[in-house]
């Protein structure tokens, strides 16, 4: 059976002026050597000035959302393909703040992970529950029902990646157990169309907490929100994945 490729991503979220590009430029610096898989994913208008600073490095990029269509009448919004030429090769799709903040639901996620597969680039595909679900013992109902839905005919290890992130870890500094995390990623594993695709967790990875993440087996990898805004604490978790 296939490995899965590790990696990991950051997540800008809505943060970062061109100035910021220093910190894409320190992490390259600080990644110089061979190993898995580094993503930025920097708000839309940094894309291609950040593939530029990142030519020939191992750090690639890569945007935080795509329409759903080629192109069109969708004031604001921005196609697969726009974001490739821009330099991304992956995008990220269906976090729980676009679910909660743009009502996007699996449907609409599955139909942008199709735009952004046919554009050549990966779609970071993310799931994950909320407290009150976690809390009623709903956890894998709610994230094996996202995956089903939100993953389009086609998607391989090739072209998709899987982020778990529960609402309730995200930029709170809570982190689930490791059981917690190995109970889901044990059954996102079986639960994926091709079980070579990468899973990453997501949710409070910190330098501090990220050796001991990346130990927990089905976890290949990190969606770093806060962390990855710095980079030398970004680089510190590239280097405990490589380590892992
Ligand atoms: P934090 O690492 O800031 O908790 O954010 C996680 C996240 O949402 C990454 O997509």
């Amino acid at each position: 059976m296939a490995e899965a490729c590790k990696l990991a991503a950051g997540n800008w979220k809505m943060n970062g002026l061109r100035a910021d590009l220093a910190e894409a430029r320190a992490l390259a610096a600080a990644c110089s050597e061979p190993g898995c898989g580094v993503l930025l994913c920097p708000p839309a208008t940094l894309i291609a000035p950040m593939a530029e600073a990142l030519a020939g490095s191992r750090v690639m990029g890569g945007g935080q959302d795509c329409h759903a269509s080629e192109s069109g009448a969708h004031t604001g919004d921005i196609a697969a393909r726009m974001l490739a030429d821009a330099g991304a090769r992956h995008v990220i799709l269906g976090h729980s703040e676009r679910r909660a903040d743009h009502l996007e639901s699996s449907e609409v996620v599955a139909a942008k992970a199709r735009a952004a597969q046919a554009a050549g680039l990966v779609a970071i595909v993310c799931v994950g529950e909320t407290e009150a679900e976690r809390d009623a013992g709903r956890t894998l109902d709610v994230v094996l029902g996202q995956l089903a839905a939100s993953l389009p005919d086609g998607s391989s290890a090739a072209n998709t990646v899987i982020a778990y992130e529960p609402v309730w870890a995200i930029g709170t500094g809570r982190t689930p157990s490791l059981e917690q995390i190995a109970e889901v990623h044990d059954a996102l594993r079986t639960a994926v169309p091709d079980a070579a695709m990468s899973l990453l967790y997501g949710g409070s990875v910190k330098p501090g907490n990220a050796a001991e993440i990346f130990a927990i087996g089905n976890v290949d990898g990190a969606l770093v929100g806060g962390a990855s805004l710095k980079a030398a604490d970004f680089a510190a978790i590239v280097a405990a994945l490589d380590a892992a």
